[in-house]
């Protein structure tokens, strides 16, 4: 049975409900859309309809989620002619090239045994003894952000002084970009993160990263550098186990995926403390509790709603008590997941102190963020930083005057005024 047809199952599993609409938008900075409660409370597996009229099935609930993500009759591959997507089947240029050119090393969108040959390539280039040897050089990064934010005034938009620079600076840190290239390589990740503004210059701002990145790496074949690319050259590309293009590809990967999503957690996450000053105050009184914080952060606010979780059963399988057929359609609602009374109490309230490690965040399973320790590195800096160099750091705007967006299913803000 394929996606298409699959509703006509729903009197079978006793969902007699019509489908909701899917994507449902967040209407409240602080929660998920307000319909997941209810999905949650009606299910851990739910149907609902997509834009193209296609029905799918939305994961509602933590162990549920794990479950999806660890099952290997479910496929992330993308590339499969039946991939359920949520609008029309378009054969946009950049599908295409996704789906072509930028598909090989591109491991997140990989099934087992595929996916685990190139990401035990990268293992360690993320392991925590790798990420401390790179704080030195994030910490100089944060503060030389801030003092350029100190000197230009009393006020600044955190999104463009702050947010957006520091992963972006960091990744070309992790890659070895020269210092002379990284305007322009932060022009055009700006440019590409712009995406729902204007689409056709995302698709040509993504077109020059990668030939950027493509010129980056045959000039580092000249002269390998004791950084990222420099290693893989030295290793798998010398050892005839990975192309130039698959290299290529994997360093685009990092950058898409260690980028928008640290850029929004960085002001999400300030914005978030300022509205909680009691809490917030607790951790300026004891710094050692910011790890935490950031794991509570991370669940809470769940910027990576189901953009990064769509999957495709790829056998009949049954989670849930829920019977998914072959080609049925699976997206786990990652900011639902870390919302579940069962696992976290009072899942809607932000508590620095809860220990929510287990959070589904970054995801679970073998498709779990390879950078996650970068991300909780660059977090961890960026807030204590912010908060102890600049001690009176407030917005005086009102939630309803700020700009959130949402597009996509990445969670962000467009700007975020603030002063001291
Ligand atoms: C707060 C920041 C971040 C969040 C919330 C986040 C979230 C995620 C999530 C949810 C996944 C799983 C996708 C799936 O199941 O298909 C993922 C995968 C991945 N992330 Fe992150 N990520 C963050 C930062 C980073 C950084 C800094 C990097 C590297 C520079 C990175 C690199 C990756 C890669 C390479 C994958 C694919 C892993 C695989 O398929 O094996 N991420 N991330």
């Amino acid at each position: 049975m394929t996606m298409q047809d699959s509703p006509d199952r729903d009197a079978a599993v006793g969902d007699a409900a019509t489908p909701r609409s899917f994507p449902m938008a967040r209407r409240c900075p602080y929660a998920p859309p307000p319909e997941y409660a209810e999905l949650r409370a009606r299910g851990p597996l739910v149907r609902v309809q997509v834009p193209s009229g296609a029905v799918i099935w939305v994961v509602t609930r933590h162990a549920e989620a794990q479950q999806v993500l660890t099952d290997p009759r479910i496929s992330t591959d993308t590339s499969r002619p039946d991939f359920p997507v949520l609008g029309k089947r378009e054969h946009s240029e950049y599908e295409q090239v996704m789906r072509t050119k930028l598909h090989e090393g591109s491991f997140i969108d990989m099934d087992a045994p595929e996916h685990d040959i190139y990401r035990r390539m990268l293992i360690t280039e993320f392991t925590v003894r790798r990420i401390n040897q790179l704080r030195p050089g994030i910490q100089q990064t944060a503060d030389q952000l801030i003092d350029d934010m100190l000197a230009g005034g009393a006020s600044a938009d955190l999104v463009e002084a702050f947010g957006l620079p520091l992963p972006s600076l960091v990744i070309c840190q992790l890659l070895g970009v020269p210092y002379a290239d990284r305007e322009y390589f932060q022009s055009r990740t700006r440019r590409m993160l712009a995406s729902s503004d204007d689409p056709r210059g995302a698709y040509e701002a993504i077109m020059e990263i990668r030939d950027y990145l493509d010129d980056l790496v045959r000039r580092a074949t000249r002269d390998p550098g004791d950084n990222l690319i420099g290693r893989l050259l030295r290793g798998p590309v010398a050892a005839g186990e990975l192309s130039h293009n698959a290299l290529v590809n994997m360093t685009f990967l990092l950058l898409v995926a260690g980028h928008e999503t640290t850029a929004n957690m960085i002001p999400l996450g300030v914005f978030t403390l300022l509205r909680n000053p009691d809490q917030l105050a607790g951790l300026r009184a004891d710094p050692t509790g910011w790890p935490g914080a950031v794991e509570e952060l991370l669940r809470y606010l769940s910027v990576v709603d189901w953009v990064a979780f769509d999957r495709m059963a790829i056998e009949d399988v049954e989670i849930g008590g829920q019977l998914l057929r072959a080609g049925d359609g699976v997206f786990v609602l990652g900011a639902s997941a870390n919302r579940d009374e069962r696992v976290f109490a009072n899942a809607d309230e932000l508590e620095v102190g809860r220990g929510a490690r287990h959070h589904v965040a970054f995801g679970y399973g073998i498709h779990q963020c390879l950078g996650q320790n970068l991300a909780r590195a660059e977090l961890e800096i960026a807030y204590r930083t912010l908060f102890e160099r600049i001690p009176d750091l407030r917005t005086d705007e009102p939630d309803e005057a700020l700009s959130f967006k949402y597009g996509g299913g990445i969670f962000g803000m467009n700007s975020f005024p603030v002063s001291w």
